[in-house]
């Protein structure tokens, strides 16, 4: 087996690393022992929380409709939100989804592995609790070597949502796992902080027009340059299937307000209030607390430090944090997006 290990998933070092990232202690996994450890534990139907190159899932055996109930109950997650089944690799796509279309499979040659999850028509070996009785599947390779090492060793697909409770942050870190879900699961595989930082880009390939349901580091733009076709919005009309969809997500406990700027804040409640900005900002005077998510004006740095600057500033003791919005244009969209989960009431 290769390296399980991934120094690029390491968002904690080099330059595109969040500033504030977890102590380099941290324990991570890099032997194959632990590999199969975990292996075996989804194999006897016990949930484990692996790393990916988004952020940390909660996985079981995708075809174990009994593990994936459990995925349910540890995150106290709704049944009718449906899971993402990983795959170890593209040439596996068949083994859950009954037809693979001309799209998925340019999808899947240009971006897997990586953070792109695509909608197909599901086979009958997934169980509908995996798909909360959808007729389609929701299909990833993750960029990440441990989490490959893992499916393969597992010797199935492993159907894994964030490893989160239920509307809360999604965690980046193998320490968040373990401060949220701690007993609750079996093993939590440590591979570093994420490297993306943000959920998937999810796009619905299962009707007549692909479909963009969830905004992430892989642009609309990108997804509509490889099919040569506009990507239709999902949402509006549609079903919420995705958490992502639901209007409130991704939140912290502190009241998270959307600001166009600074201004907004007078000077008077800044001492109580905490700032998040994705990009620099030159006013900043006065805030408790300011996180900046990139310095230079990065988004990729900004998306993969936005759930740990989240964490740290619902932690700090504020009475609200004020987010500055940005455009939305590639991965900006998929910020706002969860800046306004993040809001949502
Ligand atoms: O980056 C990610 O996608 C991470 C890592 C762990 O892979 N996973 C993740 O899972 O974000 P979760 O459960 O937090 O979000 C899964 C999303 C949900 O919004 C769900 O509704 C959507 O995928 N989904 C799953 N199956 C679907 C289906 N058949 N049709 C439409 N949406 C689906
Ligand atoms: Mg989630």
């Amino acid at each position: 087996m290769a390296t399980l290990v991934e120094s690029p998933g390491d968002a904690s070092r080099g330059p595109r690393g969040p500033h504030w990232g977890p102590p380099r202690t941290v324990k991570r996994t890099d032997s194959e022992h632990e590999i199969s450890r975990a292996a075996e534990l989804l194999r006897r139907g016990e949930c484990v929380a692996f790393p990916t190159e988004t952020v940390y899932g909660l996985g079981a055996v995708a075809t174990d409709a009994k593990a994936a109930a459990r995925i349910f109950s540890i995150k106290g997650r709704p049944r009718f939100d449906p899971l993402i089944v990983h795959l170890a690799s593209a040439g596996d796509l068949s083994t859950a989804a009954s037809a693979v279309s001309e799209r998925a499979r340019l999808l899947a040659a240009a971006l897997w592995p990586g953070p792109l999850t695509m909608v197909l028509p599901k086979r009958d070996a997934i169980p509908d609790i995996v798909t909360a009785g959808l007729p389609t599947v929701a299909l990833r390779v993750p960029d990440h070597a441990v989490a490959r090492a893992l499916i393969e060793a597992t010797g199935s697909p492993l159907a894994a949502p964030s490893a989160n409770p239920f509307g809360y942050i999604s965690p980046t870190t193998a320490q968040h796992v373990r401060d949220q879900l701690g007993e609750k699961v079996a093993m939590v595989v440590d591979g570093g902080p994420c490297r993306v930082g943000i959920e998937s880009t999810i796009v619905d390939l299962s009707g007549e027009r692909p479909a963009l349901l969830r905004p992430g580091q892989i642009t609309r733009e990108t997804v509509e340059e490889i099919l040569g076709e506009p990507l239709r919005l999902g949402a509006a009309g549609d079903k919420p299937t995705a958490p992502g969809q639901l209007p409130r997500h991704y939140a912290p406990s502190t009241r998270l307000v959307l600001i166009e700027s600074v201004d907004a804040v007078a000077v008077g409640e800044r001492g109580r209030a905490a700032l998040l900005s994705a990009l620099p900002v030159a006013d900043r005077d006065g805030f408790a607390i300011t996180r900046v998510l990139s310095e230079s004006g990065d988004l990729e740095e900004a998306a993969a430090g936005l759930f740990a600057a989240l964490r740290e500033l619902d932690r700090a003791d504020v009475s609200r944090i004020y987010a500055i919005s940005i455009a939305e244009d590639g991965i900006g969209a998929a910020i706002m997006d969860r800046l306004r989960r993040a809001a949502a009431r």
